[in-house]
């Protein structure tokens, strides 16, 4: 059996580079050995993206995309289908599991300057893998059909309307419609699962080989490359398998553990993950009292109702997103991680993660005065952090950077 087994190694590898793509991206490359818990982020992305896949072909397989079949389809597959109701919570709450990952996933890269030289790209195609997900995730959200995925839906593309000149037509074209409609709905069914998903792909794709070209960054922010030993391997350097593949397990299972328990038990998450409106058919005659989107989107959305202009409050929402992309060239410090920047450095981050957090809150709240003027404030904050990071990044007092990484 062993034999049979090392002669198809062998013939297979005589075919097609199985053995030399294992070693090149698993058992021979040479990872960091100090990465800490917010390595997590990248493996369990790579799990959450597969879970939506296999559970979305499942939820096609009874899902019907049409305005007057949709929602009682979903309910069908709530009820009715063996299983459903678990595959119907795996992807919904997966979804909001995506970007809780994602975003702590984007954070370490502050944290740890990650996105500096050489590693643009990475961050590069990491800026559009999110905004290809934001796209996923606002799509998939029009299928079941409810009342906020119509009204959700309905509010966003006429934001566009809002872009002077080829606004109103660009709304139509996105929408197929004057209004958010049947044809919507199969356009988005397309794109969600089928177009998108392919883009993600590709880009995931695009984003691991452009790591492991340059290799990980750690949270020493230390190049280990720099340091090889005789046999050409980095000294900090350990075998992702089988070292950071069992410790990945490991933050697998801790993940599962959580994400079941919301799965199986708080699937709604108290109308964070589902909102209480979208168990309500949608109905073009009734509008809900407030129209939000759900809270990964609501740090922008805040952005947006902050500006009492339409137009400007959409440009400031694009901008908020776009002005990520240039993160690599907006910090200009040598240094890459927290641990050895300045506290002004610091200051700085924090002050930006807990602005973001706070935004999100406002956008999920009714616009009332109170809450749009701390918005506004929170908006200019937002902003302020890039400004201030170009600053204070160009004569930063740094703490002294070790030659090799530090590992206890
Ligand atoms: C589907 C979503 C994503 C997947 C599956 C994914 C996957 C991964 C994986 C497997 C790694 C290597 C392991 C690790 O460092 O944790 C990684 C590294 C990285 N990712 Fe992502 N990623 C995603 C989204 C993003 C986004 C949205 C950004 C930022 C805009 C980003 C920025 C980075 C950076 C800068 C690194 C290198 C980190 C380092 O070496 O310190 N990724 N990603």
């Amino acid at each position: 059996m062993g034999n049979m087994l090392a002669s198809l190694k062998v013939w297979i590898d005589d075919r097609f580079p199985m053995t030399k793509m294992w070693d090149e991206h698993l058992a021979k490359y040479y990872a960091p050995k100090n990465f800490n818990f917010w390595y997590f982020f990248g493996s369990l992305a790579l799990l959450v993206l597969v879970n939506q896949i296999i559970t979305g072909i499942f939820l096609t397989m009874y899902y019907k995309p049409s305005a007057s079949g949709a929602f009682a389809s979903v309910e069908f597959i709530m009820r009715e289908v063996p299983y459903g109701n678990i595959m119907r919570n795996l992807h919904a709450v997966g979804a909001s599991a995506f970007f809780i990952v994602v975003y702590l996933h984007m954070f370490r890269g502050l944290l740890y300057g990650s996105y500096k030289k050489p590693r643009e790209l990475i961050w590069i195609f990491g800026m559009l893998i999110y905004l290809a997900l934001m796209a996923e995730a606002f799509m998939g959200y029009l299928l079941p059909w409810g009342q906020m995925s119509f009204w959700g839906a309905q509010v966003i593309i006429n934001l566009f309307g809002a872009i002077p000149g080829i606004g109103e037509g660009l709304a139509e074209w996105i929408r197929g419609d004057y209004s958010v409609s049947d044809v919507t709905l199969n356009r988005f069914f397309a794109l969600h699962v089928i177009a998108l998903p392919l883009v993600l792909l590709m880009l995931v794709v695009a984003h691991i080989l452009a790591l492991h070209e340059v290799g990980s960054n750690n949270p020493d922010g230390i190049e280990i490359k720099q340091k090889k030993g005789p046999d050409g391997i980095p000294l900090d350097g350990i075998p992702f398998h089988p070292y950071y593949s069992v410790k990945d397990i490991f933050g697998v299972g801790v993940f599962l553990i959580i994400f079941f328990i919301v799965v199986f038990f708080i699937p709604e998450m108290n109308g964070f993950f589902l909102e209480k409106d979208n168990f309500v058919p949608a109905d073009r005659l009734v509008t809900p009292e407030h129209i939000v989107p759900l809270w990964y989107f609501t740090p922008f959305y805040a952005i947006l109702r902050a500006i009492p202009d339409k137009f400007l409050g959409v440009m400031a929402m694009g901008a908020a997103i776009v002005v990520l992309f240039f993160l690599p060239w907006i910090d200009r410090g040598p240094v890459k991680s927290i641990r050895y920047r300045s506290t002004a450095f610091r200051i700085n981050l924090f002050l930006f993660a807990a602005v973001f957090l706070f935004l999100g809150y406002l956008g999920m709240k009714p616009p009332t005065p109170v809450y749009t003027a701390f918005a506004q404030i929170l908006t200019a904050m937002y902003f302020g952090f890039f400004a201030a990071l170009f600053f204070i990044s160009r004569n930063e007092t740094n703490i002294s950077v070790p030659d090799r990484v530090t590992f206890k």
